[in-house]
């Protein structure tokens, strides 16, 4: 499949508008007077850094961004695919209300051993529950059961499902309900011709996707490598 860009920019839009440009220096800056890490998350990243599978993990920022979006929003059910070791799991449950609950699901059992111990240490195994298994298959019962009550959802797994989990996500989500998608610019790659990888192309059929659906409100914002946010009308 060709990458299906240059997209249309809106006409009339100055290039002084743009958002900035983030070089090291910068995204330095941005994380020392923005993130707010807490004890618990930097020991699961010194944790996590010892595994060459390190680079998966949810940014700080991205991660308290998260957070802040929950703590605005105070969803009651939220469902998460793609825990991982849980950086993105812990930020999530952290920061919700006490009567909210969390579905998490990672394929990877050795990933969640060390997730659910730094749930347990948070004191939230009463709120947060992990699923080992296919994604796919784990949301099966959700969606045929529980459709359009999910509050909150952060989607951050394989790229292969992509497209279809945003299908069923959004058909979980109520209206009005948060889905939040990681790596939508996916290292820059979705515009860059050279990249013909399945990955990338799939990553820019969802933005398409997403662009074009207007059941949904949209915005894709340039934190961490790109989060797409997503409100069903
Ligand atoms: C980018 S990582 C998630 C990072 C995580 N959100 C964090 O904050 O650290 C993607 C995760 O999705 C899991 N995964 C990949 N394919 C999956 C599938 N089909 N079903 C469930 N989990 C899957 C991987 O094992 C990996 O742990």
């Amino acid at each position: 499949m060709l990458p299906n860009f240059p997209a249309q920019v809106p006409e009339g839009l100055a290039p002084k508008n743009r958002t900035v440009e983030m070089n090291d220096t910068l995204y330095q800056y941005l994380v020392a007077h923005s993130v707010r890490e807490t004890d618990l998350l930097t020991r699961l990243r010194k944790e996590t850094a010892q595994y060459h599978m390190s680079r998966m993990q949810l940014s700080p920022e991205v991660g308290q961004f998260l957070a802040l979006l929950v703590k605005l929003m105070s969803p009651k059910k939220l469902l998460e695919i793609g825990v991982f070791t849980g950086y993105s799991t812990l930020s999530i449950a952290q920061a919700m209300n006490k009567d909210a609950k969390l579905i998490a699901l990672e394929k990877k059992q050795m990933w969640l051993d060390i997730a659910n111990r730094y749930i347990d240490e948070a004191g939230l195994c009463d709120q947060v529950q992990t699923i080992c298994g296919k994604a796919l298959e784990s949301l099966q019962p959700f969606v045929e059961f529980e459709s359009e009550s999910f509050d909150f959802i952060f989607i951050d797994a394989d790229k292969a499902n992509l497209i279809e989990y945003y299908h069923q996500c959004k058909q979980l989500l109520r209206k009005g309900g948060c889905m939040a998608i990681d790596n939508t610019l996916w290292w820059g790659n979705v515009a860059n011709t050279s990249f013909t990888d399945k990955d990338t192309n799939i990553v820019r059929q969802l933005n398409t996707l997403v662009h074009q659906d207007d059941t949904v409100d949209v915005s894709l914002l340039s934190i961490g490598d790109g989060l797409t946010l997503v409100r069903k009308k």
